[in-house]
């Protein structure tokens, strides 16, 4: 009885759970506008053939193992500590800028597993919500240089991500919130901060929100300006936006609204920003227009082909710091996911949290090798690609070489399976006489077609493989 009760409790709070998890979870804004300037539309293409980056959330979050700065805000879908008051909990959490110290900083291992993955760009976040700077800031002593890990040669910790990432041939992406709820001028204390938007109204204090948005500009600068090379920059907290372009849309995505306009001023940022970095890809994420270069889906894949440049970002794991006895997708789920998305015309931007000592879990870079073994020789119907006319037939995916003179099949099998003897799909079916290659193993395959099905018979070695995640052809 006690048994059947709980289930039932448990299933009641099935929902609640998943609508906490939208709470957060950016959406996709359903217009885009191409860019303009030559040397960003020059990047964007680039960057469209990169198709796998990882996405870093690395922060004071990760020193109790805990969703990244959300338990700080006061929203009624997060959960916390109830035996502590919310003040007691913020100082609790701010306090973690005392001890955090990565003794084992080690972002040559964070980009070497990333590389082993076939990952091509990286973002990391530079600051998020909690405000918590990862760079060497001059605008607040919240952050990295300045706590216990100040002295480390290494303490401007961005600049050696960067760096890491760089060295192996990375796209370099600074992940920045706009909001900021350490900083006086976003969350005051003389209010309550009930929500994730500035606890003051905008309208009565004009002269805390500009100097806001000064500091957020400097802070932008500052990475734009004394980092190296960036390709792009994607800015996160989307709820900080215009007025004017808070549209039923965006209201139907449930978070809260504020009365008054908060918004940075990002066409002042990307001016400046672009000054420093030519062709800065800029991804204001949700604020469709100018600077939403692309668009961010987030743990979610669009339900169909989109011809405009777009990333799904989904997490390795359930969060996107690190947490405690994670559970991982496993590489095959990652795959089908990827191809699902290369499909479709996307990227896929997989988060994985570093611990607060500064490695990277061995697990996560198990799980990534793996990925990366699939990666390395089947790449080629994944990378640089574009959509094909027809996406799909059930788990088989099409792509098609840039020049569009190559056609890629991509069939996902079923996890737990060996792989068959044939396989066969409708709708894009190689020309009368073509040649289709095994891409995995290099080699030609024989195959038929029977009106508008092709059958495609596998190597026999390759049948002896076991269980593989996707095979690839070309046609
Ligand atoms: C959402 C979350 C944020 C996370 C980001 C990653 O914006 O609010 O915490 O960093 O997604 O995509």
């Amino acid at each position: 009885m006690k048994r059947i009760v709980y289930l039932l409790l448990a299933l009641a709070l099935i929902p609640v759970a998943l609508c906490a998890q939208e709470n957060n979870l950016h959406h996709q804004s359903s217009t885009y506008q191409w860019p303009t300037d030559p040397q960003v539309k020059d990047k964007l293409d680039n960057w469209q053939d990169q198709k796998f980056g990882v996405l870093i959330h690395w922060g004071l979050y990760a020193v109790p193992g805990i969703i990244e700065s959300w338990q700080i805000c006061s929203e009624p879908w997060i959960e916390r500590d109830s035996t502590m008051t919310y003040d007691e909990y913020k100082k609790w959490y701010w306090d973690f800028s005392k001890v955090f110290n990565p003794v084992k900083f080690n972002p040559e291992q964070w980009a070497q597993a990333a590389k082993d993955a076939g990952m091509k760009y990286v973002v990391f976040t530079t600051k998020h919500h909690d405000g918590f700077c990862m760079f060497d800031t001059k605008q607040t002593d919240f952050k990295i240089t300045n706590g216990p890990f100040a002295s480390n040669p290494r303490a401007d910790v961005a600049k050696y991500v960067f760096h890491a990432f760089r060295d192996q041939g990375f796209m370099i992406g600074a992940y920045f919130s706009k909001p900021d709820w350490h900083s006086q001028d976003f969350w005051w204390s003389k209010y309550a901060t009930p929500d994730r938007n500035t606890n003051y109204d905008i309208r009565k204090y004009p002269w805390k929100w500009n100097r806001f948005k000064q500091f957020t500009y400097n802070q932008i600068s500052e990475l734009m300006n004394n980092y190296g090379s960036i390709d792009l920059l994607w800015l996160d907290g989307g709820w900080v936006r215009p007025l004017e372009t808070v549209t039923d849309e965006v209201r139907s995505w449930g978070a809260a609204i504020p009365a008054w306009n908060q918004e940075v001023d990002i066409p002042r940022i990307a001016a400046m920003a672009r000054k420093a970095q030519p062709g800065l890809l800029v991804v204001d994420r949700t604020v469709a227009g100018p600077y939403e270069n692309y668009q961010t889906p987030e743990q979610t894949i669009p339900d169909k082909a989109l011809d405009h440049p777009w990333e799904s970002c989904i997490t390795l794991g359930n969060a996107w710091g690190w947490v405690p006895n994670e559970q991982y997708k496993s590489p095959t789920k990652v795959i089908h996911k990827l191809i699902e998305i290369v499909a479709k015309g996307g990227s896929l931007l997989l988060g994985v949290g570093p611990r607060a000592d500064g490695t990277v879990e061995l697990a996560e870079v198990k799980i990534l090798k793996q990925i990366g073994d699939w990666m390395k020789i089947n790449g080629q119907a994944i990378y640089g690609t574009r959509i094909s006319s027809v996406l799909r037939d059930g788990n088989t995916f099409f792509t098609q070489s840039k020049d569009g003179k190559t056609q890629y099949a991509l069939v996902c099998l079923p996890e737990g399976q060996s792989v068959p003897k044939t396989v066969e799909w409708k709708g894009n079916l190689p020309k009368k006489g073509a040649k289709m290659i095994l891409i995995s193993s290099g080699t030609k395959v024989k195959w038929t077609v029977v009106g508008n099905t092709v059958k495609v018979t596998l190597p026999a070695s390759f049948s002896k493989k076991g269980e593989y995640p996707a095979l690839a052809f070309a046609f």
